[in-house]
């Protein structure tokens, strides 16, 4: 009984969660939220399967879950555990894996993964603390962990721990922000890569050029070689991310 009351408990918080978070959610009544909002629907079934698993409830968590992604497009093992004030804007392709832990205030867009990253056992799905906010189609693989109030932007793909207030991107992710400052230093900048094959080829064209030259000047040729075409340098964003 005691379950079932903080069971509701949770699901009143999700439900004001959903509104302070999502814009289109504003004077929006509690039924109606319950009724159309496929990630708040999605949680509320999440909290009575977690509920009837821990109880050792057979089959009937896992039945929940199946047809609760049948109609929400959101997939949440029974077993994960999740927070308070959990809210998932949008609802569609998000898949929550089963030993994957949530804190408190947590948000996620749409086609967001806690998974894991092949077939290992045990522990194997991300733990999320307070205040993360994951961005739609990011990818969280592996039992990492990602520390209360970062940010991992859309389509970002994670598979190493992120430290507390870090603002993530791109594939590898890696850290822009930290506390909502751009991160400084040697390693910050993911955009200007040394590229090694375009400096092979510059310095063979280079070798050429010069034993053109020189076999110009042998064959006592008036005009010297041409300089070699110039590489240009690569602009733009690195196909790395960021
Ligand atoms: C990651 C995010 C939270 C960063 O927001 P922010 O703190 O305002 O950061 P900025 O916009 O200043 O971006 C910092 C850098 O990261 C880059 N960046 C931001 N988001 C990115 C993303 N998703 N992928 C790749 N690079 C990204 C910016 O271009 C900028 O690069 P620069 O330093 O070369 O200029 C935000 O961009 C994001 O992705 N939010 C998710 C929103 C979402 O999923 N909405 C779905 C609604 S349906």
């Amino acid at each position: 009984m005691k379950g079932w009351k903080r069971v509701i408990h949770e699901v009143k918080a999700d439900v004001s969660a959903a509104r302070d978070r999502d814009p289109a959610a504003q004077g929006v009544s509690t039924f109606e939220i319950l009724t159309s909002w496929a990630g708040v629907q999605a949680l509320l079934a999440h909290r009575v399967a977690h509920e009837l698993a821990g109880a050792g409830v057979p089959l009937l968590p896992r039945l929940l879950a199946y047809l609760t992604r049948a109609v929400t497009g959101v997939e949440i093992h029974p077993a994960a555990r999740i927070g308070r004030e959990f809210f998932i804007d949008h609802g569609s392709g998000v898949v929550i894996g089963e030993t994957a832990e949530i804190g408190e205030r947590v948000t996620l867009y749409q086609g967001v993964t806690l998974g894991g990253t092949g077939f290992q056992r045990g522990k194997r799905h991300p733990t999320l603390g307070d205040n993360v906010t994951v961005g739609s189609g990011a990818k969280l693989l592996g039992p990492i962990a990602v520390g209360s109030g970062a940010k991992i932007g859309a389509n970002t793909v994670v598979i190493e721990d992120v430290p507390p207030g870090a603002t993530v991107v791109g594939n590898p992710g890696h850290q822009v922000k930290l506390d909502g400052k751009r991160v400084e230093g040697p390693d910050a900048d993911w955009i200007h890569l040394p590229d090694p094959i375009a400096e092979a080829i510059k310095t063979l064209s280079q070798r050429i050029a010069d034993l053109e030259r020189r076999l110009a000047e042998l064959d006592g040729a008036e005009t010297p070689g041409e300089d070699p075409p110039q590489l240009r340098e690569r602009t733009g964003r690195s196909s790395a991310g960021g």
